[in-house]
């Protein structure tokens, strides 16, 4: 069993239904608002547990974060390295239009007040067996990197959100790199999308890779091996957490030393139930419900992977 210490972001999503996105000096009303359990990291957390990882979550809550504990302890993540903080919790300003896609408005709050000494305490009492996770919306990112490294834990990045703070991160010890492509050319420092992989497999030899490609579907690379998926074309109502819990699913998978292929079939067949339900981790689908989507063929056929552009 994938065995997974995620030092990940949680935020209390605010989500606002509109038909169209807010433009620059607009002012307009939302059709709904609905408050939701979200975050990169403790998405991500849920969906590795319901992949059936045993997740570990550490981060700092603030006084506002009971309900970010109780969706992670009602899935089965373990919470006993997650602390409290003083200030509010992370939080995310989300609009999701009609076609379901979205645009974010983040605030760290307490993801952002991590210490080097919280952060010591929680890999002391972690271990040095299995893989630490970070997203890019927690301070400290890097030296979380470094010190998972020192012990001997596996380290799995999802860069994103992708700013300039990613090229400080120690890239070299990465195990796992999970991108889209924009992230992935940005990191690759390459224009061309079919570069992309093995620039990085070049300058970072142990780096596997996992990169999502949208519509197009996604590519994945480890040491010599390497396997592409297209989508499942399903009707689209928020694509909010969908990268989420294609990582959360992939990654416990590769863990578990599944082959490429059959990792990336079960996390695009749970990232498309994700996309068919409102929300970010109460989207993502149970492991028996992915697995009978797949087996039933309700999702229809798998398209093929969309290539390069
Ligand atoms: O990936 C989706 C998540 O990004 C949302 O839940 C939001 O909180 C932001 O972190």
């Amino acid at each position: 069993m994938a065995k997974i210490l995620n030092f990940g972001s949680l935020n209390l999503d605010q989500v606002y239904r509109v038909d169209a996105f807010v433009q620059p000096g607009e002012t307009k009303s939302s059709l709904s608002l609905e408050t939701h359990c979200g975050g990169k990291g403790l998405n991500q957390s849920v969906a590795a547990a319901r992949a059936g990882a045993e997740v570990w979550h550490a981060g700092l809550i603030g006084c506002d974060g009971e309900m970010l504990c109780d969706k992670l302890r009602e899935n089965g993540v373990n919470l006993a390295l997650l602390e409290r903080s003083d200030g509010v919790s992370g939080h995310a300003i989300i609009q999701v239009d009609n076609s379901g896609q979205n645009c974010i408005l983040l605030f760290g709050g307490t993801n952002q007040a991590l210490t080097e000494a919280y952060v010591d305490r929680v890999l002391e009492a972690f271990g040095s067996e299995g893989v630490v996770l970070v997203q890019n919306e927690t301070n400290l990112v890097g030296y979380i990197m470094r010190r998972a490294h020192e012990i001997g834990l596996q380290v799995a990045i999802n860069a994103a959100p992708m700013n300039e703070t990613v090229f400080s991160y120690p890239l070299d010890l990465v195990d796992w790199l999970v991108v889209n492509e924009i992230e992935g050319a940005a990191i690759a420092k390459c224009a061309q999308e079919a570069q992309i992989l093995p620039t990085l497999q070049l300058k970072y030899p142990k780096m596997n890779v996992l990169m999502t490609l949208g519509k197009r579907g996604a590519i994945c690379a480890r040491g010599g091996e390497s396997a592409k998926s297209g989508i499942y074309h399903v009707k689209v109502v928020d694509t909010t957490a969908a990268g989420d819990t294609f990582l959360g699913y992939f990654l416990n998978e590769a863990l578990d030393g599944k082959r490429l292929e059959e990792a990336l079939r079960l996390a695009t067949a749970a990232s498309s139930l994700c996309v068919q339900t409102k929300g970010a981790a109460d989207s993502v689908p149970l492991r028996k419900d992915a697995l009978f989507a797949l087996e039933s063929g309700a999702l229809g056929s798998l398209g093929e992977w969309g290539g390069w552009r």
